[in-house]
């Protein structure tokens, strides 16, 4: 028997992560090279024909979905009886399929995503350790990478108290993009990943700057938390600030996510926020809260925006519990109809954009008609679907709206 010390074994083990360690570091060298010749933006307005796919995911996810597609054949019918827009519905991005495959996204199924130009895509379930599913990498976090769609725009409204935020979450890197790529060193030991590139900063950042003197707000609010996260917190901050010197008519500041977490809640600051640009993981923590202050994570619509393809969801997950209580047709719809209103805004159907989300602010916010519960004591996604659609036809519509607004 060979009877190895435990500092030898520490040896291998060291050897073994720091393997792995070069690896990813490679990988990552190589990302920085394709962002680098990353041929630039595709305007998604200019296509001759555009192709949106619809994936509906699991869980609740095709039950909602399928009235967002809804929305948008009819609110497209005009254009797609023209062949100049297509709508596409791609199976097999099940948790069932996916665990089958062990692949966060098999592989036919992100061939079909890739012939699309945008896509429309329901909630997916996130495998967890011991949840009975093998424990493969989320879904959303595959797409956002596979399709480098590095911005995740979530924009929150809360018309009466003056709340119009847009927060661009970086969507590729942070503590996300290996975040199924850490290590057990040994049973003791386990070690995560972060990543920053200045290339990956650069983008999101400027995005935000743009939107920002595009729509006249001139106001950026940088957030990390560079005073602990040195590195990639810091390199974050520190590209930011070089971007603002582009930017001179834009105001902006700084703050740490855990006092603008708190800030969020106070009633005296927070309409003062405009434009929020943050790291992956607090963007997904903030845009959950944020979310929840304008009525709950099922009220708000994502985009994931690349230079090449953007997907477009609801903020939310996919309630199975919701499908195996049997409830799964009161799931209420309207964020990912709202993520469907984001869809035509960028793809150019602009004021079919509008008229949605006018339409959407009625039915849940100002009318209230119909109302989805998530039980039985409330309505049916398929009632709401097509309250939404009436809404959106009515004549009086816009002027709805205004009453709506002032009232
Ligand atoms: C979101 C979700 C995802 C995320 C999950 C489902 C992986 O919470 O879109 O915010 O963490 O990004
Ligand atoms: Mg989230």
């Amino acid at each position: 028997m060979v009877c190895r010390s435990p500092v030898m074994m520490n040896d291998a083990e060291i050897e073994a992560a720091k393997e792995h360690f070069g690896k990813v570091l490679r990988e990552q060298l190589e990302r920085v090279e394709r962002m680098k010749a990353s041929p630039g933006w595709i305007d998604h307005s200019k296509l001759d024909r555009l192709i949106i796919g619809v994936v509906g995911g699991d869980g609740i996810g095709p039950y909602i979905c399928r009235h967002a597609e809804g929305v948008l054949r009819e609110l497209l019918k005009e254009e797609i009886a023209a062949g100049k827009v297509e709508v596409r519905t791609i199976d097999g991005l099940t948790i069932e399929n996916r665990a089958r495959q062990l692949k966060a996204i098999p592989d036919e199924v992100l061939a079909e995503l890739r012939k699309c130009h945008v896509i429309l895509k329901g909630p997916t379930t996130t495998p967890k350790k011991g949840d009975g599913w093998p424990n493969i990498e989320s879904a959303n976090v595959a797409m956002r990478r596979e399709l480098d769609l590095f911005a995740n725009v979530r924009p929150v409204r809360i018309p009466e108290q003056g709340i119009d935020w847009t927060f661009f979450r970086e969507n590729t890197e942070g503590a996300y993009v290996l975040g199924s790529r850490g290590v057990d060193v040994n049973e003791d030991i386990a070690i995560d990943f972060t990543v920053a590139t200045t290339q990956g900063c650069e983008r999101i950042i400027r995005l935000a700057f743009e939107h920002a003197r595009r729509t006249g707000v001139n106001r950026v609010t940088v957030v990390t938390k560079a005073n602990v996260i040195k590195r990639t917190d810091g390199k974050f901050l520190s590209v930011a600030e070089r971007i603002a010197k582009e930017y001179p008519e834009v105001k902006w500041d700084d703050w740490f996510i855990d006092i603008m977490t708190a800030k969020l809640l106070d009633p005296y600051r927070r309409a003062e926020f405009k434009v929020m640009v943050l790291p992956n993981l607090y963007g997904d923590i903030i845009t959950d809260e944020a979310a929840q202050i304008q009525g709950g994570v099922g009220t708000a619509g994502s985009a994931n925006i690349g230079a090449r393809y953007a997907m477009f969801e609801a903020i939310h997950g996919s309630a199975p519990r919701m499908v195996d209580e049997g409830r799964a047709q009161y799931a209420d719809p309207s964020s990912i109809i709202k993520a469907a209103a984001m869809l035509l805004n960028h793809v150019g159907f602009v004021e079919k954009a509008r008229r949605l989300e006018m339409a959407l602010d009625i039915c849940t916010q100002f009318e209230r008609r119909v109302r989805v519960t998530g039980r039985a004591d409330g309505a049916t996604g398929e009632e709401f679907g097509r309250y939404v659609l009436e809404t959106v036809a009515r004549k009086d519509l816009e002027d709805a709206w205004r009453k709506g607004l002032s009232a």
